[in-house]
């Protein structure tokens, strides 16, 4: 594997679960792989289980790891071309990037929508100019669209826990005081109908998610309907995406809070979240800490994911 940006760079999604499987049973039976390796880790926004995880999953593999918080310590970063850099961006990412790229043998990416240019987010703008110009193979830990590695996780997760072939599996928004990026709900979505997942998808009018990442997915607007019979409540915030409204909240409406009683028209769901959360806006604190929640065993399976993509990206150096 030369790049991992998408569900597409990952092949077959039941090799790709065997193989986390085996991963979990034995964490470091590669760790002559990544010997002599470095991992550089680049952070445009803040992150606790990615970075955690992705540090551990490299460790585990034997790789030598460099965190780049870039706006803690680093010179600010211009990212426009042709921008007359008179302003407080010292250091263009053109140079920045080939540069990052000399210290290195494979690179993380974490790089949010930044909801100024719904075309520069969807066209991947920042993280497209890392695989473009760094010379090196590289992933993404949250881009501004998908959140691959996080997707990976949820699907390992529900693979462990699922008691039927195809389970019935809701994502659900729910309400949130500040506006969130689409990425995790988008790759959510993708990777569940890539694995042929009964996949519903419930949001007040207004929310419809990109349909590039949803097309397959049944859309209902009734969430009380949508849980029925749920065995997967997989709960998240996300903003507008369609024009005019992208980037904006338009309702912050509780009653689509995940409760005890929503819970109660599901399966005897597992509730999941990809963290972090908060607390009796997206989830009440009995469904989050009760023992159906997977929240915990979904971030620890975050260790697992990495440790697969990173395995694969290894493996891709040495050969042509
Ligand atoms: N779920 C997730 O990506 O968490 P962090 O933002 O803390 O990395």
């Amino acid at each position: 594997m030369k790049v991992f940006t998408s569900v597409k760079d990952i092949g077959s999604l039941d090799v790709a679960i065997k193989e986390a499987l085996e991963i979990k049973k034995d964490r470091f039976a590669f760790n002559e792989l990544g010997k002599n390796k470095t991992l550089l880790m680049i952070f445009f926004n803040s992150s606790l289980r990615t970075r955690l995880s992705t540090q551990k999953a490299a460790m585990n593999l034997g790789m030598n790891v460099i965190v780049l918080d870039v706006n803690q310590g680093a010179w600010k970063l211009e990212t426009e071309r042709g921008v007359i850099m008179d302003g407080d961006k010292p250091e263009h990412l053109l140079e920045a990037i080939p540069v990052m790229g000399c210290y290195c043998d494979v690179i993380g990416v974490r790089s949010f929508a930044r909801f100024e240019n719904k075309k520069d987010d969807y066209e991947e703008k920042i993280l497209n100019q890392f695989v473009k110009y760094s010379g090196r193979p590289v992933f993404s830990m949250e881009s501004a669209t998908v959140h691959p590695l996080q997707a990976f996780a949820d699907l390992i997760t529900i693979e462990e826990y699922k008691t039927k072939e195809r389970p019935k599996v809701v994502l659900t928004w729910a309400p949130h005081p500040k506006s969130l990026p689409q990425a995790v709900p988008n790759s959510f979505a993708q990777w569940m109908l890539a694995a042929n997942y009964d996949l519903v998808i419930t949001h007040p009018h207004g929310y419809e998610l990109d349909p590039e990442f949803t097309s397959g997915a049944v859309i209902d607007y009734d969430q009380n309907h949508a849980l029925e019979g749920a065995d997967f409540v997989y709960a998240k915030n996300w903003s507008a995406f369609k024009d005019p409204y992208y980037g904006k909240i338009l309702s912050t409406d509780r009653s689509w809070t995940v409760t005890a009683e929503k819970m109660a028209l599901t399966n005897d769901a597992y509730f999941m979240h990809c963290l972090p959360v908060r607390r009796n806006m997206i989830v009440s604190d009995d469904v989050i800490e009760g023992p159906r929640s997977l929240v915990i065993p979904e971030a620890a399976n975050r260790e697992i994911s990495a440790q697969v993509v990173l395995k694969r990206l290894l493996e891709g150096i040495s050969k042509p």
